[in-house]
């Protein structure tokens, strides 16, 4: 009986794939997260703790002294000292709220192919720093392939095709780079766990080496991670706790421009994004947007309209699309790319409510240009402004521009940093803007050579466009 129990034997824990929540037994539905069929077995073995170690809080070191690092009064703590890494762009740079900070662990996720290898690789190759570039998923061969399609070295850039942690931790100390890149966390693992790579233990466990080996080297460290079908970093939710910043690379695979937006940052803001566009010779930053989002077109279509938006700080001009036609089957489709789905439904029924135009037999379609998908409510009045288009068949003058969110009841209600907007319209050549009446304040029309049409409903379109 007493053998039988010092045996070492597989231990095996259920995690729940969506939150990381642990549990002995499987179970069918995460009692912390809601989510059903998530669990999922993994062996773990941990070392036998004796009950002498499990008193972790006994001091330690010789004559009884503890040999803990000591608490240290905030007040005393002297700051500045941080000096950021500049990053070889200035998207990401402005993504990570002004450089690589050092000793910090930011998350790069997106679906396979849309160009994280190629992004990081670039930032290795570009930087003028000492860069350690860890890669589990491709052989040398490979990534230097890549590298002479990207372009020329400025940096220091050394190669480990390496999964085992524990020695590309033991390389890391030898060479002392200013900067590590993994790719990727899902197929790195720790001899410390008999689990598969990729599985959620090690995912948790081998975020969890390089995080201490970033926070006490101060080397900043750079993770890819893969997303699942549902768009989630694959399996823990969890890893998106443990570092300092994520970033989400997205894009559509059929179009060339890809996104880097910030989901958490601790060391800035997180609505900020950069914009690339991918080329045959690797990513290159697009730094004036709105140029490329704005179709060039001779001809005034109907079912056109111009959105003034803002990602984060930055003003950008974007199209939207509608097409609006008689429905051939029963049910009539709604189908938007890039804008919710939801919010489409919404604006429908404001316009039938409120102005009397009428969508319900008629399939909707909604496009934004560029493959981009935009959350700021100020695009509302360029899709109804595009929906009534199209229903109507009226064209909109290319050089006229939009910025309000529409409310329930129609009323069009003022959009933060209307300035900025306006601004960079007239920057682009636009002749008109209509905003709403109510974000005027302080505004003066005259410092702008575009002219600023205000409305208060949807009702008085009608009168300004659609007559
Ligand atoms: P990759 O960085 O391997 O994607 P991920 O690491 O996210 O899976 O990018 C792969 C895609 O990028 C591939 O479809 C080819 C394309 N690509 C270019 O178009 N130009 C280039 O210079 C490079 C290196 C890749
Ligand atoms: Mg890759």
């Amino acid at each position: 009986m007493f053998i039988f129990a010092l045996m070492a034997k597989p231990r095996t824990i259920f995690f729940c794939s969506s939150c990381g929540a642990s549990s002995p037994k499987w179970l069918g539905k995460c009692p912390h997260c809601g989510e059903w069929n998530t669990f999922q077995e993994e062996i773990i073995q941990k070392e036998t703790v004796s009950e002498e170690k499990r008193k972790s809080w006994a001091p330690a070191g010789p004559n009884g002294k503890s040999e803990a690092p000591k608490a240290v009064l905030l007040q005393q703590v002297e700051t500045g000292r941080t000096v950021r890494l500049a990053a070889p762009d200035q998207e990401l740079n402005r993504v990570l709220g002004g450089g690589i900070v050092p000793g910090s662990l930011v998350l790069i996720g997106g679906q396979p192919g849309i160009g994280k290898s190629t992004l990081l690789l670039q930032v290795a190759m570009k930087t003028p720093a000492k860069i350690l570039y860890i890669s589990g998923e491709e052989s040398e061969e490979q990534i230097k392939m890549r590298a002479d399609r990207v372009g020329e070295f400025k940096s220091e850039c050394y190669i480990l095709t390496e999964t085992n942690t524990t020695k590309i931790l033991q390389q890391a100390q030898e060479l002392q780079p200013q900067l590590m890149i993994v790719d990727s966390i899902q197929t790195m693992s720790t001899p410390h766990l008999d689990s598969a790579p990729g599985g959620i233990a090690q995912v948790r466990e081998c975020a969890g080496e390089l995080l201490r080996f970033a926070k006490e080297t101060n080397i900043p460290i750079f993770l890819i991670g893969h997303i699942n079908k549902e768009g989630d970093i694959a399996g823990p939710k969890l890893l998106e706790h443990i570092v300092d910043c994520v970033l989400q690379f997205e894009g559509d695979r059929h179009n060339t421009y890809r996104i880097l937006r910030t989901l958490k940052n601790r060391f800035g803001s997180t609505d900020e994004m950069g914009i690339y566009e991918m080329q045959s010779a690797g990513l290159r930053e697009v730094s004036n947007p709105s140029e490329l989002l704005l179709s060039q077109k001779d001809e005034e279509l109907s079912g056109c309209a111009v959105a003034a938006t803002m990602e984060g700080m930055r003003p950008m001009l974007i199209e939207t699309q509608a097409l609006v036609s008689k429905a051939v089957f029963g049910t009539p489709q709604r189908s938007a790319t890039g804008f919710d789905m939801r919010r489409l439904s919404m604006l429908l029924a404001v316009l039938e409510k409120r102005c009397g135009y009428f969508f319900s037999i008629n399939d909707v379609f909604l496009n934004l240009a560029g493959g981009i998908r935009v959350d700021d409510p100020a695009i509302d009045l360029a899709i109804v402004v595009s929906l009534i288009s199209s229903l109507m068949d009226v064209s909109i003058p290319s050089n006229v521009c939009f910025a309000g969110e529409v409310g329930l009841s129609g009323e069009i209600r003022a959009v933060q940093r209307v300035e900025q907007r306006i601004t960079e319209a007239d920057r682009l050549g636009f002749k008109e803007i209509y905003v709403s009446k109510y974000g005027m304040k302080g505004i003066d029309p005259k410092r702008y050579g575009i002219r600023i049409q205000t409305l208060g409903k949807v009702e008085e379109l009608k009168s300004a466009l659609f007559v």
